[in-house]
């Protein structure tokens, strides 16, 4: 079901961030990228920006630039306010504080507003949301997906956990997920099922350290090798 306006809290990470968590090396950096659930995030403005290859897929994006900008001014506070109640969750080393931290989101999510109409234009902001996306086969060699899936464990069940990995593999031949964690920092239960599911559907999965933290013990991703 597609996500509500009054459902919408937009919420971006940098180009920056997505290399590390989800260890992105030179050469990853050159292959056809998949981002699944990339919202307003900045990663699609600024890999178009060093000519790299991303599109990027996310319920938001069925929104207009003046509607998501409305968004993000009704919520930012909100956003900030609930994660300056639970500081204790994150590691305040990259960024050293709450008030940065909305200055770096800020700033990803104004570089993702600047890009977002030529982007649409290109095909590189699709309308699509798991546990469906509308690509052909192995259109992609690798697709990333950051805070959605584990993230909202509590929301959404098993089934579609496996149903999307299971489609990220599809229209990828690999894919990365970070975090493994909850909203409330803990490993997500389904982890280790999904783990057993996968590898029982052909496909090779690791849990693989990366160098980025930020919610405390969040600092690892599941890569998904797929059966070809
Ligand atoms: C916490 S945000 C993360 C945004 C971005 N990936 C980042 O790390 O900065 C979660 C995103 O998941 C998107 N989302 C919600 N339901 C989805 C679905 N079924 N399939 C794909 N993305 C979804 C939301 O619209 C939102 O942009």
């Amino acid at each position: 079901m597609p996500i509500t306006y009054e459902e919408a809290v937009p919420w971006g990470r940098t180009f920056a961030e997505y290399q590390r968590m989800f260890a992105l090396s030179e050469a990853d950096l050159a292959l056809n990228i998949l981002g699944c659930g990339d919202g307003p995030a900045s990663f699609n403005a600024e890999m178009t920006k060093h000519g790299h290859r991303v599109t990027s897929c996310d319920p938001l994006y069925q929104f207009t630039k003046a509607q998501i900008e409305d968004r993000i001014e009704a919520t930012y506070q909100a956003v900030l306010a609930q994660t300056r109640q639970n500081q204790d969750k994150f590691i305040w080393d990259a960024i050293k504080s709450v008030d940065e931290l909305g200055r770096v989101r800020m700033g990803a999510m104004k570089a993702f507003v600047a890009d977002y109409e030529t982007g649409k234009q290109e095909g590189r902001y699709i309308t699509a949301e798991l546990p469906t996306l509308p690509f052909t086969d192995k259109a992609f060699d690798l697709a990333v997906c950051s805070h959605f899936l584990f993230l909202y464990t509590d929301n959404f069940s098993l089934e579609f956990h496996q149903q999307s990995i299971e489609e990220l593999c599809r229209v990828a031949s690999e894919v990365r997920i970070f975090p493994i964690l909850t909203y409330n920092a803990i490993r997500s239960p389904y982890v280790d099922s999904l783990m057993e599911l996968l590898a029982a559907a052909g496909h090779q999965v690791t849990i693989e350290q990366v160098p980025y933290e930020f919610q405390r013990g969040g600092n690892q991703m599941m890569r998904v090798i797929a059966a070809k």
